[in-house]
């Protein structure tokens, strides 16, 4: 069996200099330097800014591309909401990253697999399905689909005009905590082996509205009335609906978790920062962590919120305050 001996030690430093060559030599870094990037600062901050994408935009840009991307050639036919900070390419907030994907009628989207969970919801769409680890079950406009990690899933669109969707996802977690694998289906597509309209992974229009008919709004005046949904087996993602009745305003507030706001209905402006957006259905607006926000309807809205709040608490990170 090999021996393994102690290297040799060191000789004694007699300066810091010296000793700062010794640590830089050994891979160790003394606490007492000054550092370009300094490890504790005072409070929450972020490199994401403020954001808002325009869904007609988008959308205008992904009937373009259905021009000039066939599926065929790629896996999915989307355009990545990138936060506007240098070097960011794709992730929308530090943990979560969106993007708006287009089908067109008799397209089907190959079935694969990844670490990263998934979500859609669907802004026009009628005829389209997911096949979820073997279970096919509708994406209509209004329905929110979950997709979790590990679970293959496919897309197909049987209806008879393009099919637009907002796919939230937590990539940029995965990076960060280095799980990431991704993997193709090995004939492709994978067959439905049923077919379900009730899922634990389907939200379905008719159904949100139902609980949120029921719903009441927070007497604190941070939401108007609001559901939660279940993300099973998605575990960092928090998941809401919001209705803000029109000429209702929200609180000032902010908190530690970034969060995705997608319009499902309706229009109303948000102060988010410094910044103020005008927003209408389909937009979605990014919040990052402990930026102050506030919405207004200006006609009756619905709202999806896609946030890491689940990590944040599972961490003991989470803080929220209200003006
Ligand atoms: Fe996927």
């Amino acid at each position: 069996m090999a021996r393994h001996d102690s290297p040799p030690a060191n000789p004694s430093a007699t300066t810091l200099a010296e000793l700062e060559a010794t640590a830089a030599r050994l891979e160790l870094s003394p606490g007492w330097i000054e550092r370009k990037q300094p490890i504790f600062w005072a409070a929450p901050r972020s490199d994401f800014k403020p954001a808002h994408w325009h869904y007609s935009q988008a959308r205008a840009a992904l009937q373009d591309a259905a021009g000039l991307v066939d599926l065929s050639m790629a896996e999915r036919r989307i355009l990545a909401l990138r936060n506007p900070f240098p070097g960011n390419n794709f992730a929308t907030t530090r943990t979560l990253s969106c993007a708006y994907q287009l089908m067109l009628p008799g397209e089907v989207a190959s079935t694969h697999r990844h670490a990263s969970h998934a979500l859609r919801v669907m802004l026009d769409a009628r005829g389209t399905y997911s096949i979820v680890d073997g279970v096919k079950m509708p994406m209509e406009t209004g329905d929110i689909v979950l997709t979790p990690g590990g679970f293959w899933h496919g897309h197909g669109h049987g209806g008879d005009s393009p099919a637009c969707w907002l796919d939230g996802l937590d990539i940029p977690l995965t990076h960060l905590l280095e799980p990431m694998y991704f993997e193709p289906y090995p004939d492709r597509f994978q067959p439905a082996r049923v077919e379900a309209s009730s899922s634990p992974y389907r939200f379905a229009a008719a159904d949100i509205a139902r609980r949120l008919d029921l719903a009441a709004p927070d007497p604190e005046g941070r939401h108007g009335p609001c559901i939660g949904l279940e993300a099973r087996d998605m575990g960092s993602m928090g998941l809401t609906v919001e209705r803000l009745a029109a000429g209702l305003k929200t609180r000032r507030q902010r908190s530690t978790a970034s969060r995705c706001f997608v319009v499902m209905a309706g229009s109303g402006t948000s102060i988010v920062g410094d910044q103020t957006f005008a927003w209408n259905r389909g937009d979605t607006i990014a919040v990052p962590t402990w930026i102050w926000y506030e919405h207004k309807a200006e006609d009756d809205a619905q709202l999806f919120c896609l946030s890491d709040e689940p990590v944040m608490k599972m961490c003991n990170y989470f803080r929220h305050e209200a003006a």
